[in-house]
């Protein structure tokens, strides 16, 4: 038997679509544009292909991108300017700003520095402190995206045995959260649990977020599993060429129920739901009620 594969990329295509038709009936019957900042510092090539990404996902969404490009000598100073800049536009609803950022910039005063209602990331403490309180709250757009894909396979994840590799404020924290809103059993594994296989071995549905290439193997799995892969992985191919790869081996798919592959599982859900959030923020400023696209 091998596992189910789960189609990131369709999946996100359908949500984008419900994006842009609410993105479409705001402009029809209230005249409004949702506007997304997003900020790179530096010319990190990953961060590079990400802003990219996200920027034409925002337009073809019917949203307005704001784009800022600086150089990577950028002080902090400037950045907080630039950030205080955005908070205070009408016409920005939504503020991401990419990391990592260069080393002369503390990340997280300038995600502190970020007005919670703008915050499409949902790194801002008071947003990750509303998630933590089961709160409404602008949720991280990968841990999202990984919760609506373990529900595509299990329409409840109650009681189910959760396990996250990784404990990240980007990816393992909020997953685990999520996980735990939606009534699964959760466990928060990293890089100091002993047993790692053991501990993931009792997951009916395990989210790999640790940053190494096919480091989950096969005998880590439960048979059936749900496996939700979020790494991204450049690693040498064949001919000089770089590869992508997930955090979890191939092989998996022999035992698992289900998988997301990489590329074109968690990837693809991690702009959608940026969409949505931003729609959503847009919505939260102008006093309008939340979309109903299921996010
Ligand atoms: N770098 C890697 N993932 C993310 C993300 O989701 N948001 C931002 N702002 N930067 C990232």
């Amino acid at each position: 038997m091998t596992a189910r594969i789960i189609d990131g990329k369709h999946i996100a295509a359908e949500l984008r679509g419900k994006v842009t038709d609410a993105v479409h009936r705001m402009l029809r019957d209230r005249g409004l544009v949702p506007g997304l900042a997003v900020v790179l510092v530096g010319q990190n090539p990953a961060s590079e292909v990400y802003v990219r990404n996200k920027s034409k996902a925002v337009t073809e969404a019917g949203m307005r991108p704001h784009d800022h490009h600086l150089p990577a000598s950028t002080s902090e100073a400037a950045l907080l300017e630039l950030v205080a800049k955005l908070n205070a536009d009408p016409a920005v609803n939504g503020i991401l700003v990419q990391l990592p950022l260069p080393e002369q910039i503390d990340a997280q005063k300038v995600i502190a520095a970020i007005d919670p209602a703008k915050d499409v990331d949902g790194f801002h403490p008071v947003n990750a402190g509303k998630l933590a309180s089961g709160l409404p709250a602008l949720v991280p757009c990968t841990p999202l995206g990984c919760i609506m894909l373990a529900k595509k396979v299990h329409a409840s994840l109650a009681g189910l045995e959760a396990v996250v590799i990784g404990r990240s404020n980007i990816v393992g924290k909020p997953v685990a959260q999520l996980l735990l809103a939606e009534n699964a059993t959760v466990t928060i594994a990293h890089s100091k649990t002993v047993d790692l296989p053991s501990v993931c071995r009792r997951a009916d549905v395990l989210v790999a977020a640790i940053g190494k290439p096919e480091m989950v193997r096969r005998d880590w799995i439960k048979p059936g599993a749900t496996v939700i892969d979020v790494g991204i992985n450049r690693v040498a191919g064949e001919g000089g060429k770089t590869r992508i790869v997930g955090d979890v081996a191939a092989e998996v798919s022999q035992v698992a129920g289900a998988l997301t592959p990489v590329p074109g599982g968690v990837g693809p859900m991690t702009i959608a739901c940026l969409l949505a959030n931003t729609l959503r923020a847009a919505c939260m400023q102008h006093g309008l009620p939340a979309p109903n696209i299921g996010s």
